[in-house]
């Protein structure tokens, strides 16, 4: 490999995936596209058009013939397990692993199924949803943060020039805390069965921000350096956005498939628990999460 021209494998062609397989198609790096459903193709559309990545998308990791230099993991956290095959076809012992997931634990997640290269966490900052028809509406600009360290100039070097944008943050700890401070409280649709439309409501404002602000108690603990008004943010964002934006624990619970509750809201509440903070509302929305997530009944 050249750390100019890395080769490139993408797991999990779902919305976050096709984003990126679609962002390094349009500039002629096609990635090999690895899944667990067959697919002749992916496709992305948004306000400026569709974007076609011609296929077929694999789905037997005994087929792969070699190691890449950078694989991009972009199943859900809890499909991590699952996809161990195509890590162990697709990793050479220096091959980098940006995992493109939501939480804050992807590097503690990924590492024991990878071959002892990099595993780089990273900040997904775009919404991306799958549509009845296959193809995934991309609602915003695709845009990266990722941590700064010697792996990353491998995933900037395979997305230099493309639509998705790549900051390197120095405190990633605080940009990754405060996306999932975001997270969490998206949870609160799941339960409802809403989209960003419900923070319109001032009592979902006001459970939203007790929410938040004891997740910040966390995200400091944790070493997050976040300020006081990164609560009444979060909510004017939800407040200010499209009625019907969704988020993909929603989508899954619409869908019936497992959510990413712990990875999303659960990781709060054992941080804190084992941290001796107080967490009352994470005490009830955790277990609600979970329930609505793996049953039983
Ligand atoms: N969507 C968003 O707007 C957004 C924004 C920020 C962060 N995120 C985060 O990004 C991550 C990915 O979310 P997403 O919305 O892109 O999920 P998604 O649309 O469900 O995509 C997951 C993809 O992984 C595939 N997959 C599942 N198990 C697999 C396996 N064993 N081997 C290979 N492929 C497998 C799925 O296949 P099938 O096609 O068979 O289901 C699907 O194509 C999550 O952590 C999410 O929280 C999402």
């Amino acid at each position: 490999m050249t750390s100019d021209n890395p080769t490139v494998a993408l797991i999990g062609p779902g919305a976050i995936g096709t984003t990126i397989a679609a962002a390094l198609h349009e500039v002629g790096r096609t990635p090999t596209m690895c899944g667990r459903s067959a697919r002749e193709r992916l496709e992305l559309r948004d306000d400026r058009g569709r974007v076609v990545v011609p296929g077929p998308v694999r789905i037997d990791p005994a087929e792969v013939e070699n190691t890449v230099d950078l694989v991009f993991l972009a199943v859900k956290s809890t499909q991590v397990e699952t996809a161990a095959p195509w890590l162990s076809a697709l990793c050479g012992a220096k091959t980098v692993v940006c995992v493109l997931q939501n939480g804050v634990e992807q590097k503690a997640l990924v590492e024991p199924y990878s071959s002892g290269g990099p595993v780089l966490p990273s900040v997904v900052w775009f919404p991306a949803q799958r549509e009845p028809d296959g193809s995934v509406w991309l609602r915003g600009e695709a845009r990266l943060t990722l941590p700064d360290t010697p792996a990353t100039g491998v995933v900037v070097a395979a997305l230099r020039g493309t639509r998705c944008s790549v900051d390197v943050a120095a405190d990633f700890t605080s940009v990754a805390w405060r996306k999932l401070l975001q997270n969490a409280v998206a949870g609160l649709m799941a339960l409802t069965g809403r989209r960003a439309g419900m923070f319109a409501r001032a009592d979902v404002t006001e459970l939203s921000l007790a929410y938040l602000r004891e997740c910040l108690e966390v995200a400091r603990a944790e070493g997050a350096t976040l300020g006081d008004d990164v609560p009444q943010a979060i909510v004017d964002g939800f407040r200010g956005s499209p009625a019907d934006l969704g988020t993909s624990i929603l989508a899954d619970r619409q869908a019936g498939r497992p959510l990413e509750w712990d990875s999303r809201n659960g990781v709060v509440l054992r941080r804190g628990r084992s941290r001796g903070i107080p967490t009352p509302i994470s005490d009830l929305v955790v277990p609600l999460l979970a329930a609505a997530g793996d049953g039983p009944g």
